[in-house]
């Protein structure tokens, strides 16, 4: 960005009635990552010197996302939520000596890019002292409206407070504020409540900056980026425009997307060059794919690392821990959750490899199950190399299965196989010669016999 030092201030005290949700407005996700997640990636994308996140509704549960996301992040409250103005006055302590410059972020916008903030930066060395973000848009509703003469940007209205004149600006203010720390702090500190919605406005200090005789400055930036999630309806607008740039994203890396508005990416999803992703596949938080992977049609990936040659896939569930080595085949209706498959491991078909590590090159017949859970503590299931799992063997875990070994189809194993050892563990098969013929005629007999009677 610039030379001067940053810290950013992140507003996410609100309340968000209007998404009629228990869950705080910032804490609902785009992109399986919460919205305030997306800023705070935004400001630590700039390196910044401090970052304070106002929390006030649900603050616990804000606290505790702003703690995962940005363990450097320092959180207040604000526990009345008197204004954006009032909001960020919360954090004047935290920015105590701090004589850089404080950029004012919403944890409810997720889409402001670390270059736009940089044009703000530039628009501050370059002279302004107060420097706003705003966009052109033809439909500019209840936004507030920057008041921009003779390239001097001169105030910002509130809708509310606005006269029809005002109201016809198409320049609205996207909330996103620059200004040195202690000016920005000295400015809010004159911020009355006196106007239509009885709030301290943050937007106030552009005028009172003006009139101190100092320069304020609107950058503007494409619309797109300074959506503000207020509903669910503009939640799922958002995600849209999120997954539409990481499609773009994707296929620009050299990831073939076949059909790219039928897959969903996560916030944090990396996939190599010449990876294939089929249709209708669903990327949950976590997962890295190598190059040269396919993914295959219907499959749901979470937590996963998949290196390259792997196959997944068509309908193939990978869990959070799944770690799956070169050149591996998981097939069809397969789940997969905290499991090592080494190279070239096959569990093509109706499989659960759950809690296990399996060695390079063995293969899993259809429906096994690693039955690890005994309803109190879940156990691993280790197999070895070379391995050859008959088809609906039950490997009850803890349980070891050697380098080598073969199970019998249908095994319920218990106990531990040695290596290169056959394991079979079911009933022993019996024939009796003659039985189903005779069999067959007697049942054929008495439904003939029901039948003539029900005719009487
Ligand atoms: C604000 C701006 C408006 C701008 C719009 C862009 C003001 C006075 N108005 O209006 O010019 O066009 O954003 O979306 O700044 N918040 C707190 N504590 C508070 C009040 C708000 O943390 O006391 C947080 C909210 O959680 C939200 C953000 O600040 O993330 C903006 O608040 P909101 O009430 O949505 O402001 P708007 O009325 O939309
Ligand atoms: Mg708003």
């Amino acid at each position: 960005m610039s030379d001067t030092p940053t810290a950013f201030v992140i507003l996410a005290a609100g309340k968000g009635s209007r998404m009629v949700s228990d869950l705080p407005k910032v804490l609902h996700p785009v992109g399986a990552m919460p919205l305030l997640a997306h800023a705070l990636r935004t400001a630590r994308s700039l390196d910044p010197s401090r970052l304070v996140v106002v929390a006030g509704h649900g603050a616990a549960a804000v606290e505790a996302a702003a703690a995962k996301w940005a363990p450097d992040a320092i959180c207040v409250r604000q526990d009345e939520q008197l204004g954006t103005a009032h909001a960020v006055d919360q954090a004047r302590d935290a920015m105590a000596g701090f004589g850089g410059d404080v950029a004012v972020l919403y944890g409810d916008t997720p889409f402001i890019r670390p270059e736009t903030l940089g044009q703000m930066a530039a628009a501050r060395q370059t002279g302004a002292d107060v420097v706003v973000l705003g966009f052109e848009t033809p439909d500019p509703g209840r936004y507030g409206r920057l008041i921009v003469e003779n390239g001097r940007l001169e105030r910002i209205v509130e809708f509310k407070d606005a006269t029809e004149t005002e109201r016809a600006v198409t320049l609205c203010n996207s909330g996103v504020v620059m200004a040195p720390a202690p000016l920005l702090f000295d400015l809010i500190a004159e911020v009355g409540n006196d106007n239509a919605a009885g709030e301290y406005y943050l937007t106030d200090i552009v005028g009172l900056a003006n009139h101190r005789g100092l320069t304020c400055q609107a950058v503007a930036c494409d619309p797109v980026e300074t959506l503000g999630i207020n509903t669910r309806a503009e939640l799922a607008a958002a995600e849209a425009v999120f997954q539409a740039r990481r499609r773009t994203d994707m296929l620009d890396a050299g990831v073939t997307l076949v059909a790219p508005d039928t897959v969903f990416f996560a916030a944090d999803t990396e996939i190599g060059r010449d990876t294939v992703i089929e249709p209708n596949v669903v990327f949950g938080p976590g997962v890295r794919l190598a190059p040269g992977v396919t993914v295959r049609a219907f499959s749901h990936l979470e937590g996963a690392q998949v290196a390259s040659g792997a196959v997944i896939g068509p309908y193939a569930r990978l869990r959070p821990g799944a770690d799956l080595a070169a050149d591996t085949r998981v097939g069809n209706f397969v789940e997969v959750k905290n499991a090592r498959l080494d190279q070239g491991v096959k569990v093509n078909h109706l499989s659960y490899v759950g809690d296990a590590s399996i060695g390079q090159g063995s293969n899993i017949g259809a429906g096994t199950i690693t039955c690890n859970y005994d309803g109190y503590l879940k156990h691993h299931t280790t197999i070895g190399a070379d391995a050859f799992i008959g088809s609906n063997t039950m490997l009850v875990a803890p349980v070891t299965i050697g380098d080598g070994a073969t199970t019998g189809s249908g095994s319920v194993i218990t106990r531990d196989v040695p290596d290169g050892a056959l394991a079979v563990a079911r009933g022993r098969q019996e024939n009796k010669p003659g039985l189903a013929t005779r069999l067959r005629e007697r049942l054929r007999l008495k439904k003939a016999d029901l039948a003539a009677r029900k005719a009487e």
